[in-house]
């Protein structure tokens, strides 16, 4: 098998797109870097260049600061709520409007399969902003009785304000480029900040897109500013920055723990969404026409480039056999193929660098003793592609099954133990805690196990549910705080005590 490349030449509009002078959304304007340094767009389906885009050093990290501090205090800072609600509003509609656009460019970037990007963007693209358009009405302080100094009652007046947390630096990975840069954008406006954003070094297409729609949304001048650059350069620069006052970062847990050193130069703070290895624990009286298709979408969604991925998969001992010959029929059976293609249903790894690191962890597992059950190679010719590959025996042992692969690979092993505790233990091993399922019909065995295992975020009988509304993050070593719903805002926010004597 090699993945077909059908002639699929991009749209006018992306063409268009593509052929702009790229540079740095600062301060409202399009302008150039100061080093005037290029990096090159790689297609990863083709491995053709899409384009190059100018790359920001720490000047033009300082000249973004220094917008985004201006506008802080300017402007945005007196418009009302309502107004930021509906600027936030315009901002997604203007997403829609540029639905094709957006999903085209994201898809040449990323390599995701079509269908994939125009439903993410819509349905957590925009839906997502207008979700903390609504919040942006919603941010309420307390009052609070207390007798300061001993007063007596009614003698004074204690009440907190929510405030803006001030200039945010946000970093963001390649895997899910414009959703990335969106849950970061949709509560940082809606709490009243301003941005930077460095989008990913692999994927900057989208992000360069969003600084057109801010604009044509109505969004003042500096409140958005967007720096494609190097993660050692731009992001070490914007991490590091004295007058940056929140990192919003998601990437690798390498990297994250680099955040956090630079950022403790003036204390900024800090939110990080990192790595997982998730796990999807299945009991012999689980649904097994759920499982399978859940099980193989939660492992080879995006290539299995997703944080959430569900890349440990534990089943009891009596329905081992059945449901791994099944899942791996089921990821055989997807058909890899550039993103664009209508008959893709996975498309390329992001780079030769990403395919090479997934192909080690292969032949790891094939070293280690675990059971090759499907895939197990990059296709031949152009482009990234990974075929997605089920290990089967696998244990917390190897490699394959502890570490973060961020690629089509899916370990599995059998539990014999109706102990909860002990599969818990088994699936709670390792530095990440983000994302887990449990499949069972039995309804207390579903919450009894979903509240053992040590995750941000649990589903039942399906893996990774998402939704704008639903609080999202890290346990252990899979990051800080938490994005998404009333939580992911309050991130974006600080609290000023008052207190009044009369
Ligand atoms: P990365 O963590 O290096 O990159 C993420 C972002 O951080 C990018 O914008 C990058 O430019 C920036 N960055 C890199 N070094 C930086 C630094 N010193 N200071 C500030 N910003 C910096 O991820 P990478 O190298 O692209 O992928 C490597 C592995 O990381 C993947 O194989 C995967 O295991 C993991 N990863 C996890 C993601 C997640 O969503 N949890 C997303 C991307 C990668
Ligand atoms: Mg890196």
């Amino acid at each position: 098998m090699s993945a077909a490349v059908p002639n699929l030449t991009p749209s006018q509009d992306a063409r268009e797109f593509l052929g702009r002078d790229h540079r740095l959304f600062i301060g409202g304007e399009w302008v150039a870097a100061g080093s005037r340094e290029t990096i090159e767009v790689i297609d990863p389906a083709t491995e053709a260049q899409l384009t190059r885009v100018a790359i920001g050093g720490k000047d033009d990290i300082d000249r973004a600061v220094a917008a985004a501090r201006k506008a802080l205090k300017g402007e945005w800072s007196r418009l009302t709520s309502h107004e930021r609600t509906k600027l936030i509003w315009k901002l997604a509609d203007e997403l829609d409007a540029h639905l094709a656009l957006a999903s085209e460019l994201e898809v040449l970037d990323n390599g995701q399969p079509l269908m994939i990007a125009r439903y993410s963007i819509q349905a957590f693209g925009s839906e997502f902003l207008r979700y903390y358009a609504g919040w942006a009405t919603k941010i309420t302080g307390d009052t609070i009785p207390v007798s300061p100094q001993g007063v007596r009652n009614g003698e004074s007046l204690t009440y907190t304000r929510r405030e803006p947390i001030g200039v945010v630096g946000a970093i963001i990975p390649w895997n899910a480029p414009l959703l990335m840069a969106v849950l970061k954008l949709g509560p940082a406006l809606a709490a009243g900040c301003t941005v930077v954003l460095k989008p990913a070094e692999q994927t900057p297409l989208t992000a360069l897109l969003l600084g057109d729609l801010c604009r044509k949304a109505g969004i003042p001048a500096g409140v958005v500013n967007i720096v494609p650059g190097l993660g050692e350069t731009a992001g070490a620069a914007l991490a590091a920055h004295p007058d940056v006052d929140k990192i919003a970062f998601t990437g690798s847990t390498e990297v994250g723990k680099k955040i956090i050193a630079a950022a403790a130069g003036n204390l900024k703070r800090v939110t990080l969404e990192l790595g997982g290895k998730s796990p999807m624990v299945v009991f012999p009286d689980a649904d097994l026409s759920r499982v399978i298709p859940g099980v193989a979408r939660g492992a080879f969604f995006l290539q299995g480039q997703n944080c959430m991925a569900g890349t440990r998969l534990f089943v009891h001992r009596d329905i081992f056999d059945r449901v791994v010959e099944q899942v791996g029929e089921a990821a055989s059976k997807f058909r890899l193929g550039p993103g664009m293609s209508p008959d893709s249903d996975l498309g390329p790894l992001i780079s030769a660098e990403q395919r090479e690191r997934v192909m080690g962890y292969i032949d790891s597992g094939r070293t280690s003793g675990a059971e090759l059950v499907c895939g197990g190679e990059a296709l031949p010719g152009r482009g990234f592609f990974v075929k997605p590959t089920l290990f089967a025996n696998t244990n917390m042992d190897m490699k394959i099954a502890r570490e973060e692969i961020f690629g089509p690979v899916l370990c599995a092993q059998s539990f014999r133990d109706s102990e909860l505790e002990a599969v818990a233990a088994e699936a709670n091993k390792g530095i990440y805690g983000l994302s887990g399922s449990v499949w069972t019909r039995d309804i207390s065995v579903a919450h009894r196990m979903a509240a053992l295992i040590d995750a941000g975020q649990v589903s039942i009988n399906c893996h990774a549910a998402v939704d704008p509304g639903i609080p999202f993050g890290g346990n252990k070593q899979s990051g800080w705080g938490r994005e998404f719903g009333r939580e992911g805002l309050e991130a974006y926010l600080k609290t000023k005590a008052t207190t009044v004597m009369y």
